[in-house]
């Protein structure tokens, strides 16, 4: 049987986590009086959380010294923390288990590939960690997407090709990374954002068990 490596990002593509990064964030630059759009959010999905406030304070033309850059950034994942606390499986974005399910079931090896350092207690809470070969994520890695080594990493751990991966993103920065790694980027989300993805969907409830198999067989 043809065996593919499906990495999947975990923020906006797994769980509806999205919102309280952007929640976050923008609380943050409020407290140092910067003005945070959600088009610039955009830009930070799929970003590592020091890239994150980098950005954030370039657009807000401001400098700080490293100590408060570190509690800054320290206070932003404390919010964020208190946001997912209460998290349970309901927060899994819709039809995203069936698609696992199927995976599985076709005995396709499967990896997590997110910049978060919260992702690991982020899929105990949903009950999904047994679902995957390999974890990958914001600890591993050195470099933030755009940058493909996260994808590069997990398709390493699943002992599968790059150019025989399948990544699942939201984000734009996630899909030049897949891009960059030869390997198919499926966007999730809208298509005018996404436009550089090779497939875009705006959920999985769209995605059909024949086009999976379209992806395993080719
Ligand atoms: C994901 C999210 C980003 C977040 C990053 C780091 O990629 O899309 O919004 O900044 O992970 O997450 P963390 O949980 O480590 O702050
Ligand atoms: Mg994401």
């Amino acid at each position: 049987m043809n065996k593919k490596g499906f990495i999947f990002d975990l923020d906006g593509v797994i769980v509806d986590t999205a919102k309280y990064h952007f929640l976050a964030w923008k609380n943050l630059a409020k407290s140092i009086d910067i003005d945070f759009t959600k088009e610039q959010n955009e830009q930070l999905k799929g970003v590592s959380r020091v890239k994150s406030l980098e950005k954030i304070l370039e657009w807000g033309n401001k400098t700080i010294s490293e100590e408060q850059f570190t509690s800054l950034m320290g206070k932003k994942n404390e919010e964020y923390l208190s946001f997912i606390a209460t998290m349970d499986d309901n927060e899994i974005l819709p039809d995203v288990s069936k698609v696992l399910n199927y995976l599985i079931a076709q005995k396709q090896p499967i990896s997590l590939g997110s910049a978060s350092k919260n992702a690991r207690p982020i899929l105990e809470k949903v009950n999904l960690l047994s679902k995957f070969d390999a974890i990958v994520d914001g600890n591993d890695v050195s470099k933030a997407k755009p940058d493909p080594e996260v994808f590069l990493i997990a398709a390493k751990a699943l002992n599968i090709k790059p150019e025989d991966c399948i990544v699942f993103e939201d984000s734009v920065a996630g899909v030049q990374a897949a891009n960059t790694a030869n390997m198919i980027s499926i966007g999730i989300g809208e298509k005018e954002v996404l436009h550089e993805a090779d497939y875009v969907f705006s959920d999985f409830t769209e995605m059909e068990n024949s086009f999976i198999e379209e992806l395993i067989n080719r």
